[in-house]
């Protein structure tokens, strides 16, 4: 790939004709959402498509998600909103909820979802974004963004337009700076099964809030290695991962915690943290900058948002999770 100049610019109108002239010539653009920053890239054209692969390193057959600005946008892309899809749409979009539906025909390529008969779809809740999907789809033309978050594939996700330059400065020619995200989680991922919702990512969107509609599971793969193919295919991937080993630490109290995080660090390179879901990855990224070798990070209960937050920390952990109650329970 060649080398580009980044540049990194504030969301004024000027920006935002420019990233959608450069969307149209098949460019990758950075722009945040309230989730995290997205790399966008015009997801009707295959060679835009390749070029987020190619600039974030990213696995092949892991699929993205398309942003559209509403259902009907969706529909008139070839997407079977359903009735039960419709009416979280309704409630959830604008916001941190991806849906994913079957494909009526071949309008959004296969590069798109890997040859995967679905596509993931979401509408995002970030004015700058909207307003790009927007302008783009004047004139009988579409621009529906697919979007991964906007890391070098295999490091924290990015909440601030700061962490996207450092993994892809010289790789993308703009990056829109909307601030630090509100969520700075990624967005929950279902899929429906029959009539019930299948959650293979949890997000802001949570299994309490879905349950109201439909009744809702929640996928294996949220909480432990599943072998084999998953549903969502980006979940086998190793992801969320700082430089650091990461020790998740199930405890009944921050004392507990405290004292098995000092009785197994190695050496003093190491962070004990308790971060919120805002600034999870910022603190990744933070303690890698300091060169910390260790971190021991204490699991929130799996549920509301907690559930999203254990979700991208035993698996930045890479699954080595402590349960300091089991241990006690057998008096050790
Ligand atoms: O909040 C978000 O969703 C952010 C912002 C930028 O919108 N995007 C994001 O994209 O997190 P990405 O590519 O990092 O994650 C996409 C997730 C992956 O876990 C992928 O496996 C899943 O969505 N996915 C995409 N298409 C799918 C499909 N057809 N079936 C199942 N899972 C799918
Ligand atoms: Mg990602």
């Amino acid at each position: 790939m060649s080398k580009v100049y980044t540049i990194i610019a504030e969301p004024d109108n000027a920006t935002i004709n420019k990233a959608v002239e450069l969307l149209k010539a098949g460019e990758s653009v950075a722009l945040p959402t309230e989730t995290v920053y997205g790399l966008a890239g015009n997801a009707l054209e295959p060679s835009a498509i390749a070029k987020i692969f190619a600039v974030k390193n990213r696995p092949q057959d892991n699929p993205l998600i398309v942003h559209v600005s509403d259902v009907e946008m969706a529909r008139g892309l070839g997407l079977e909103v359903h009735s039960q899809a419709e009416k979280l749409a309704e409630m959830f979009w604008p916001g941190p909820l991806t849906m994913v539906l079957k494909k009526v025909n071949d309008t959004i390529p296969p590069q798109i979802s890997c040859g995967l008969d679905t596509v993931a779809v979401r509408v995002p809740a970030d004015e700058t974004f909207l307003k790009i999907i927007k302008k783009g789809s004047q004139n009988n033309s579409q621009l529906p963004l697919a979007a991964p978050s906007a890391n070098a594939s295999g490091s924290p996700s990015p909440t601030a337009a700061a962490h996207v330059y450092s993994d892809l400065n010289g790789k993308i020619p703009l990056i829109i700076d909307g601030g630090e995200c509100k969520i700075g989680i990624e967005s929950t991922v279902i899929a429906f099964d029959n009539t019930k919702i299948r959650i293979l990512r949890p997000g802001a969107v949570t299994p309490e809030m879905l349950s109201e509609f439909a009744e809702t599971l929640i996928d294996d793969a949220v909480y432990e290695k599943v072998a084999g193919t998953a549903q969502s295919p980006g979940v086998k991937h190793r992801h969320y991962s700082p430089k650091a080993t990461v020790t998740a630490v199930i405890a009944d109290s921050e004392q507990a915690f405290l004292d098995y995080s000092l009785n197994h660090a190695h050496g003093r390179n190491f962070a004990v943290a308790s971060p919120d879901a805002q600034t999870l990855f910022a603190k990744f990224r933070q303690l890698d900058e300091l060169g910390a070798n260790q971190i021991f990070i204490r699991l929130p209960e799996p549920a509301g948002l907690g559930l999203a937050l254990y979700n991208r920390i035993v698996r930045a952990a890479e699954f080595n999770v402590i349960d300091l109650r089991i241990i006690d329970l057998h008096g050790n």
